[in-house]
Formats: C-alpha cells, structure tokens, sequence
C-alpha cells in the first residue's frame, strides 16, 4: 500500500475499539505513527497497538477519561514525552476527535448528570483537545471529528447525542475559519450505523436491523472501515482543498 502518511504523527482519541480502533489502523497503514487514547479499555488498546505493530505500523496507547477536563493537560504532557522519546519531536500532524460515551438516554430519563457527561465527552473535549493541540500542530495539519449523521438530523430517541453532535459540527465550521490561515484543514466526518459496541444492543434486535437496513440506500450496516477510509483521504494530501466540511458517511442513511 502506498504510504501516503510516512512521516506523520497523528493523535486518535478512542482507538480501543470500534471506529476508533478502525481508523488508528488505518492511519498506522498509511505510514502514520498513531498516538491512540483509551478511557477504561486498557487490555482493547494493547490488542490495538498490537495489531498495528504486527501489520507493521507504529502506535502506542495514553489513557484518558474525557469525561475529566484535568485528563486532557495530563493526557498531552504523556504524549510529549512519548513523542520526544519516539520520534525526537513532540509535533503532531493529524487529530482525529473520536471518542464517544454511548448512554443513549431520551428527554424522560435525563439528568444534569448524564447531559454533562455526554457533553464533557462529545464536545468539550475535542474543544480542549484541539486547543492543547494548538502549539504542537505542524502547518498543513488536519483536524477531523467524528461527528453523526444525528447532528444534523436529530434522533427523537437521543436529543442529548443529537445536540453534542450539533456541537461539533458547528466546532468544525469555527475551526476551519480559525486555523485556515494555518494551512490546517478541519472537517468533521457523520456516520450513519456503524457496527460498533455503541449499537450492539440494537443490533440484537432483528426488526431493527431490518428497518434501519431499508432505510440505507446501500442497504446494509455500516463497517469500521468505512468510515476509516473517508478520514484516510481527509487526513492525506489528496483532502488537502476540503475544509469545514461535515461528511456524512451512512450509506444513504433516511434519504
Ligand atoms: N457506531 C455508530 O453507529 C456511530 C454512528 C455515528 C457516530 N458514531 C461516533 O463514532 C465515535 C466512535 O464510536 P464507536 O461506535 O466506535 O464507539 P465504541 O465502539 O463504543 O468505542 C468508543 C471509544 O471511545 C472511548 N471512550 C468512551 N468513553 C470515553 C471517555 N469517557 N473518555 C475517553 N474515551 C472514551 C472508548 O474507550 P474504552 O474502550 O476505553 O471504553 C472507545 O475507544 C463516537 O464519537 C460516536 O458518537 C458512531
């Protein structure tokens, strides 16, 4: 495979499992090193790392709770040491916001608790994460978000999800004004279903499956993969003129 990453470093947060892990792979395949974050998974993200290693790649694993604000300072003085160590450089060049809580809670169970966790996770973090990042972010860098088809078409069941994928959405637009000057492009990318442990419980449930698969053009579950593929290109040369852009990624998801 052409390395069309050599030489780059790029942060993705939530690599432990899932999209996540799908897209630290991928980068590591393209010739990044990948600095991946894992919130309890410890024994997920080795697997990971291990993985990646196997295939040849480069990557390590930083533990950060996100629901924490004092994790992101103490999670990127962990990274510059390992940076430094590795590589003699604490530069990044690629940050992938992706970690995701799933507490899929509706408007009638809702709590100030969960609002702020879900919050603290989805939307403030990559803010403060983009904002350590600032000074150790090479010109010509890439910003991508994981974001949701649900933040720009809200799901009844998830208003709490819906509204901190709104958050980011709008995050990326601001961003992208902010960092353009930069040469930094910043993008967020929307999945659709993406078979992952956030929808495994739907997933036990076959009409489900079969409503959400009749109402995707392509008519299937999304994979990892999938949406690894769409930050491959945003993160490379070849996404070099798209900026600001939300992506949705859901294979025709309720058209
Ligand atoms: N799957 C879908 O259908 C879908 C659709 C649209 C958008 N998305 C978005 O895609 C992203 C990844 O979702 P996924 O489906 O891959 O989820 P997942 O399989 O449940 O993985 C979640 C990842 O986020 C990490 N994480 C969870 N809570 C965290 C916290 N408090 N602090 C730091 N990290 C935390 C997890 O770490 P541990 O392993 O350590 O717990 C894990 O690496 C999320 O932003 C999600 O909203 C997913």
């Amino acid at each position: 495979m052409l390395k069309t990453l050599a030489n780059k470093t790029a942060l993705v947060t939530g690599g432990s499992r899932g999209i996540g892990r799908a897209i630290a792979e991928r980068l590591a395949a393209d010739g990044a090193t990948v600095a991946m974050t894992y919130s309890q998974n410890r024994a997920g993200a080795k697997d990971a790392v291990m993985a990646i290693e196997r295939a040849g790649g480069s990557a390590f694993a930083l533990q950060a709770d996100l629901v924490n604000a004092e994790a992101i300072p103490a999670l990127f003085e962990q990274l510059d040491s390992e940076l430094a160590n590795r590589k003699g450089s604490t530069a990044l060049d690629i940050v992938v916001n992706n970690a995701g809580n799933s507490g899929w809670g509706g408007l009638a169970d809702a709590t100030p608790d969960n609002w702020n966790t879900m919050f603290a996770v989805h939307a403030r973090a990559p803010f403060f994460i983009v904002q350590a990042a600032l000074n150790r972010l090479a010109d010509g860098g890439r910003i991508i978000n994981i974001s949701s088809a649900a933040g720009a078409r809200p799901l009844q069941a998830v208003p709490i999800y819906s509204m901190a994928k709104a958050a980011i959405n709008n995050l990326t637009h601001t961003l992208a004004m902010e960092l353009g000057p930069r040469g930094i492009t910043v993008n967020a990318v929307a999945p659709g279903w993406i078979r992952t442990d956030m929808n495994a419980a739907i997933r036990e449930n076959a009409d489900m499956v079969k409503m959400i698969e009749a109402d995707t053009a392509l008519e299937r579950f999304g994979e990892t993969s999938d949406i690894a593929a769409v930050v491959a290109f945003l993160a490379s040369d070849e996404g070099r003129w798209v900026t600001a852009q939300v992506i949705e990624a859901s294979g025709g998801y309720k058209l």
